[in-house]
C-alpha cells in the first residue's frame, strides 16, 4: 500500500503535457476484441487499469504487444474464449464494455458483474435493455451471461431511459457487428463516445451521429484493423487546472482538445482564475482569490461528475458560501469528511454539499476513497500549509498516469512513499 506525501502551499509553475483519456482507453481496448485483425492504438496513458485490461484481453487469448509507453498493437484473431477471468473483471467497472464486444462478434460473452468506484447504486440496466433489443438473451446473478441464437445480433432502435455512457458505448460496439441498422436514441455525448465511435469507424464500422443524442450504427460483417489514436484526458487536464486554481502559480496544460474543456474552464473563469484557450493547450492562472460559485453537475456539455470532488475541493478556498448539485451519482460526496480534517468547512444534504469557503486549509493524514475523490485531495494537499499524507493512492493510480513526476516537474512537493500493511483500513472496491 502507498502514500503521497505532500508539503503543500506552493504554487505551481511550468507545463504539464496530458496523457490519453482513461474513459475512452476502457472502453477501446475491449473494442478491440471485435476486431478480426491488427490494431495499433496510439496515445493509450500508463494506469493501471490499462495494464489490468491487457491481462484480461491476453486471458481470451489476443496477443499485446507494447510497442512503447503509450502505443499498443493488439492481434485479436486467436481469441478462444468468451469469459474473461473473473477476478481481473471485478477489479474494474469498465469491464463491463467486455460484454458489447464479447457479444458483438462471437454472439456470446459471460463477464462477472464489474466492480469499480462505490459512490452509489451502479445498475446495468440499460446496457441490458439494449442488448435484448438486439436480440439477445441476458441474465443476471454473480455474471452477466448474454447471448444470441444464431451468433449474431440484429439491428433495432433502442431508446435509453437515463443518459448513460456506459450502456450507450456497449450497446454501439455490439451493433457495430449486428445484422442491420440499429439506433440509439437519448444517447449520452461525451467525448469519449465520439472517440469510441471513431476507433470502431477506423476499423470498418459504420457509426453516425456520436456526439449527438441519437447514434445511427449499421452493422458490418467484419471489423479488420488500423491505428487509432486516443484523445487527451479532460478529467486529467481538469484536475491539474484545479490544482493550479487551488495552489495558484501558472500553468500550460499542453495536449488537450479545449472545445472538451470548455464546461470546466467557463466554472474556473467565473471564479476568477484566468483561463486562455490556445491551439491544443491551456494556459491558467491564478493571482487574486477565488469567489464562490454554483455547480451542477450533468451529463456532457455540462459541469463533469468526474470533476465534481476536485472542484469542492477549489470552491473549499474561495470566498463566499457555494452550493453543489451532484447531478448523477446518488452518493458521491463520501470524500468531504477528509477534506473537512484538512479545515474544509461543507454540509452535505443528499446530492448537494453547501460549501463554505475557509482562509486555508493545514496538512492532515487523509485517505483516498475513490478515483477523484483521490483526486480532489491531491489538489487540496497542494494549497495545504504543512505536510499531508494521502493513503489509499492505488485508487488514484488507476487513473492518472505518473501524476507524482508531473507534479513534482511544476514545482510540488509531492512523493510517493511505502505504507506499511496494519495502516490499510479500507475496502479495496478497484
Ligand atoms: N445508470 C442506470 N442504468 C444503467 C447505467 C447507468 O440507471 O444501465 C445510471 C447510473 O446509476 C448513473 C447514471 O445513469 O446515475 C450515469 O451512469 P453512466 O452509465 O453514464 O456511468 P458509467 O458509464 O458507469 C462512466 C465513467 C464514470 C463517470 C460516468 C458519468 C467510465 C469507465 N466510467 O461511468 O467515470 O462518472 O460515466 O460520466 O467511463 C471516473 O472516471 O472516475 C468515473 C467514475
Amino acid at each position: 500500500m502507498n502514500q503521497y506525501i505532500i508539503n503543500g502551499h506552493r504554487p505551481l509553475f511550468g507545463e504539464i503535457t496530458i496523457s490519453g483519456a482513461k474513459n475512452a482507453a476502457v472502453a477501446i481496448i475491449p473494442a478491440a476484441l471485435m476486431v478480426d485483425g491488427v490494431c495499433r492504438i496510439e496515445n493509450i496513458p500508463q494506469i493501471s487499469d490499462v495494464t489490468l485490461l491487457f491481462s484480461i484481453l491476453e486471458g481470451l487469448g489476443a496477443r499485446v504487444r507494447v510497442l512503447n509507453q503509450h502505443a499498443v498493437e493488439i492481434d485479436s484473431r486467436q481469441v478462444h474464449s468468451t469469459k474473461p477471468q473473473f477476478d481481473l473483471v471485478r477489479q474494474i467497472r469498465a469491464s463491463y464494455y467486455l460484454i458489447g464486444a464479447l457479444l458483438g462478434r462471437f454472439g456470446e460473452a459471460t463477464v462477472a458483474m464489474p466492480g469499480g468506484c462505490d459512490f452509489g447504486v451502479r445498475p446495468i440496466d440499460q446496457h441490458i435493455k439494449g442488448f435484448t433489443a438486439l436480440g439477445a438473451k441476458v441474465e443476471e446473478g454473480n455474471f452477466v451471461h448474454a447471448k444470441v441464437e444464431g451468433g449474431r445480433l440484429t439491428g433495432a432502435s433502442v431508446y435509453m431511459d437515463v443518459v448513460s455512457v456506459g450502456a450507450t458505448m456497449n450497446v454501439m460496439m455490439a451493433a457495430a457487428l449486428a445484422k442491420g441498422t440499429t439506433t440509439i436514441e437519448n444517447a449520452a455525448k461525451e467525448p469519449h463516445i465520439v472517440d469510441l465511435a471513431n476507433f470502431l469507424n477506423f476499423m470498418g464500422a459504420d457509426i453516425k451521429g456520436a456526439g449527438t443524442d441519437s447514434i445511427k450504427i449499421r452493422g458490418v460483417d467484419r471489423l479488420t484493423g488500423g491505428t487509432y489514436s486516443i484523445i487527451p484526458d479532460q478529467i486529467e487536464a481538469g484536475t491539474y487546472m484545479a490544482a493550479v486554481a487551488a495552489a495558484g502559480g501558472q500553468l500550460l496544460i499542453k495536449n488537450v482538445i479545449p472545445k472538451h474543456m470548455d464546461c470546466i474552464s467557463a466554472k474556473l473563469m467565473e471564479m476568477g482564475v484566468y483561463v486562455e484557450e490556445l491551439d491544443d493547450a491551456l494556459l491558467v492562472r491564478r493571482s487574486g482569490e477565488l469567489q464562490r460559485v454554483n455547480v451542477k453537475t450533468l451529463p456532457y456539455p455540462g459541469f463533469p461528475t468526474d470533476m465534481q470532488p476536485q472542484i469542492v475541493a477549489v470552491l473549499s478556498l474561495a470566498h463566499g458560501t457555494s452550493m453543489v448539485t451532484e447531478g448523477v451519482w446518488s452518493n458521491r460526496f463520501r470524500y468531504v469528511d477528509e477534506l473537512k480534517r484538512l479545515g474544509a468547512h461543507i454540509q452535505v444534504d443528499g446530492r448537494v454539499a453547501v460549501v463554505e469557503g475557509v482562509d486555508h486549509f493545514r496538512g492532515a493524514p487523509i485517505q483516498a476513497c475513490d478515483l477523484r475523490a483521490g483526486a480532489a485531495l491531491v489538489v487540496a494537499a497542494l494549497a495545504a500549509e504543512g505536510t499531508t499524507e494521502i493513503s489509499h493512492v492505488q485508487y488514484i493510480e488507476r487513473g492518472y498516469e505518473d501524476l507524482v513526476g508531473k507534479l513534482r516537474a511544476v514545482g510540488a512537493d509531492i512523493r510517493l512513499v511505502d505504507l506499511p500493511e496494519h495502516r490499510s483500513t479500507m475496502k479495496d472496491i478497484g
